[in-house]
Order: structure tokens, then C-alpha cells, then sequence
């Protein structure tokens, strides 16, 4: 062996017994790192001042965010979602749901962009029902019907909140008590509803309600989503999929008629993807009283079981929305009473159909419709739904 033999023989060895060493260290610093994030939650959430009702009462925005580009903010006034940054298929976040950017905005006139409903999302025929043996009388919003809870409905008063960081998730407590005879409806009625954003980019939606005399009661999320992040567009090229046999079609009022009709052979079956375009002009009586897609699909899957109830994806972004429920139906709205008229967030307004909503919920005015799943509450029960939109890209 020559010097230089020898010099390299030695300074292989010398490597050989480094490797180990500097790989132990490797794995102590990231031990480190685990410890440090430990102590930093990864989804956080913080509390900001957006403004201030007419009743004096001060109206605050939450925002939770993970570390996975997507970000969540709620407000206390109806629990709105205004506003949800999810990323596209490059990493972007663009926010993907319509709203406004002041709170007068959403106190002159909103279509409940965002909002929570209560007591009863959806329609309830002719603002009546009747519980044993007793008609209760509700507000007439919507025409003869009442509708998403009435002219001061869970999406128009301020909710007390709190909030629960943590790990993997961070959560806004909103709760309150819908005092007895509030829009007609029986019973103080006791409810709390979980907005929890987690690391895996889902939101879920979580509603409570306990009351002291038997009610009706279905709570919903009315968020209207454009994928695209940019609401100058319409959502007619997004691809929906709805694992839903059946549908509830409706009278001229948007009442349900009562028949569970098969979506085989009409623009109603979405149970393989399909451009929400692709049949919503065509000639059928539903859609023209609907002014397009405005029912109820009936879910596939056994009541109270946490089920796909929708799936979207938008092509241009790749973005993808999946909607779990544990709710037997879901409202798909095609935002058909978009006018133009109402401002956009980031400039210009809101067109017919720039956002649709895939509402969760009970059948519509399931309390008249005994053939339905139920929607009465007993005192000593708990209500219990649960909702996710989940996000990721394709
Ligand atoms: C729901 C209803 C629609 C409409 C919107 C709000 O989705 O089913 O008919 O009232 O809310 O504009």
C-alpha cells in the first residue's frame, strides 16, 4: 500500500464510523422539531373585530388555518363561513366561497351566503305544522311558505363564541338558546354547532340541540361554492357526482309533492359525474320550476350513517369537494336567484349561477309529510348531524 492507498483506506473507515453517529443526531433533531411543533399548534385559530349590529351587538371574525394552505373564516353573526382559501392543483389558495367583505353587506341583504339555518332549513308549506294536535304558526318569507328558519333565522342573530385549538385541528364553539316561540317554532331549544378545520384540508360541521317541548328541527350549512376562486365565472363546468337514487320533485312553490321519483332517464341523475350544465337547460317541468337544479336528492345510504353525499371538481383547478353527511338528503341549489345585483368580494357582482350550495338537511317540509323521516325533537333527546366538506385536488 502507498501513502496515498493508505490515506484513503483510512479515511473510509473514518467515514464508515462517522455515518452512524451523525444519522443519530439526524433522528435526536428530529425528535427536536416533533417536540417543538408540540407546543405550536399546527391549525390555529385567531379572533379579530369585524363591526357592530344594529342592536349594538359586537360581531367578531374567527379564522382557523392549517399548515396545508387552507384557511376558514367564520363569523359570529349566523355563523357565516366568509370566506374558505383552499389550494389548487399548483399550490395556489384562492377563496371559494361567495360572500362579502363588510358586515353591512350582509345585514342589508344576503342570500345566505355562508349561513348557518335554523330552525328548519328549507321550505315548510304554507309556514304551518302540526304537533300533537297542536298547529303551530311560523313566518311566511318565502311567498305562502316559511323558509331557512324565517325572517330572523339562525343566520341573522349573533351567536357566543369559543374556540378550542389544538394539534391536528382547531374548533369554533357557536351556541345559543332559541327561546320558546322564537319564529313561531315550540320549545327553548338549546343549540351548539362545531366548525373544526383540520389538517387533512376538511371542515366538519358539527350541530347540537336539546329543547324542554317537542319541536321540529333541521340544521344546514348554505355556503355557495365556486371552485374556480374566481366568481366572475359561472359553476356550469364543474363536475358533480350525487349518490342518490331518487330525488324529491317539487310543486310550483318548491314545495316537495311527496313522490321519491327514480333520476333514472332525467337531468336529476348526477350518480355519474356530469357537468351541472350539461342538462340544466333542458325542457323539463322540475328544472323550470326550480329555474334549475333547486331539490332535494335522496341519499343512498342508511339514515344517521356518515356517507358521501356529493363530490365537485373543477377542471380548470383541479380543486375537488367532497361533501360527507349523516343526514338523509341533500339540497343542490344552482345559486338560480343570483341577479347580478349584489357586489362581488373582490369586484364586479354576483351572476345567476356563480356559486351553487349542497345544503345537508332533512326533507323539505318533512314536519307536513308524515311519509319522511322525521324531524321532531323530543325533550330528553339530542340532535345530533354532521357534516364535512373535504378539499384536495386532482
Ligand atoms: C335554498 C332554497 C332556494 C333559495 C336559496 C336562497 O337553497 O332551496 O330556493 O331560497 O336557498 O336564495
Amino acid at each position: 500500500m502507498n501513502y496515498f492507498q493508505r490515506s484513503s483506506y483510512f479515511l473510509a473507515i473514518l467515514l464508515f464510523a462517522l455515518i452512524p453517529l451523525s444519522c443519530k443526531n439526524a433522528r435526536k433533531e428530529n425528535t427536536g422539531t416533533e417536540e417543538a411543533s408540540k407546543s405550536t399548534p399546527s391549525v390555529s385559530i385567531g379572533k379579530s373585530a369585524f363591526g357592530t349590529t344594529p342592536d349594538g351587538e359586537s360581531v367578531d371574525l374567527y379564522t382557523l388555518r392549517n399548515d396545508q394552505g387552507m384557511e376558514v373564516t367564520i363569523m359570529t353573526y349566523g355563523g357565516i363561513i366568509t370566506s374558505l382559501k383552499t389550494p389548487d392543483k399548483a399550490g395556489v389558495s384562492k377563496d371559494v366561497v361567495l360572500g362579502f367583505p363588510t358586515l353591512a353587506q350582509y345585514l342589508e341583504s344576503s342570500p345566505y351566503f355562508g349561513a348557518l339555518i335554523g330552525r328548519y332549513g328549507n321550505r315548510i308549506a304554507n309556514g304551518k305544522f302540526t304537533l300533537d294536535g297542536k298547529t303551530y304558526a311560523l313566518a311566511k318569507n318565502d311567498g305562502p311558505n316559511h323558509l331557512h328558519g324565517g325572517n330572523k333565522g339562525f343566520d341573522k342573530v349573533v351567536w357566543n363564541a369559543s374556540e378550542r385549538p389544538g394539534q391536528n385541528s382547531a374548533t369554533l364553539v357557536l351556541a345559543r338558546l332559541s327561546a320558546d316561540g322564537e319564529e313561531g317554532y315550540p320549545g327553548n331549544l338549546h343549540v351548539k354547532v362545531t366548525y373544526t378545520l383540520n389538517q387533512d384540508n376538511s371542515l366538519d360541521i358539527r350541530y347540537e340541540a336539546r329543547t324542554d317541548q317537542k319541536t321540529v328541527i333541521n340544521l344546514t350549512n348554505h355556503s355557495y361554492f365556486n371552485l374556480s376562486g374566481d366568481f366572475s365565472s359561472t359553476i356550469l363546468d364543474h363536475v358533480l357526482q350525487i349518490p342518490a337514487d331518487s330525488y324529491l320533485p317539487v310543486d310550483a312553490g318548491l314545495i316537495p309533492t311527496g313522490e321519491i321519483q327514480p333520476v333514472t332517464g332525467t337531468p336529476f341523475d348526477f350518480r355519474e359525474p356530469k357537468k351541472i350544465g350539461e342538462d340544466i337547460n333542458a325542457v323539463n317541468e322540475q328544472l323550470k320550476r326550480g329555474m334549475g337544479f333547486d331539490h332535494c336528492w335522496v341519499l343512498n345510504k342508511q339514515d344517521g350513517e356518515m356517507a358521501l353525499a356529493a363530490r365537485v371538481y373543477e377542471p380548470g383547478s383541479g380543486r375537488v369537494l367532497e361533501v360527507y353527511t349523516t343526514e338523509p338528503g341533500i339540497q343542490f341549489y344552482t345559486g338560480n336567484f343570483l341577479d347580478g345585483t349584489l357586489t362581488a368580494k373582490n369586484g364586479g357582482t354576483y351572476a345567476r349561477r356563480s356559486g351553487f350550495c349542497l345544503e345537508t338537511e332533512h326533507f323539505p317540509d318533512s314536519p307536513n309529510q308524515k311519509e319522511f323521516p322525521s324531524v321532531v325533537l323530543n325533550p330528553g333527546d339530542q340532535y345530533v348531524s354532521r357534516t364535512t366538506f373535504k378539499f384536495s385536488t386532482n
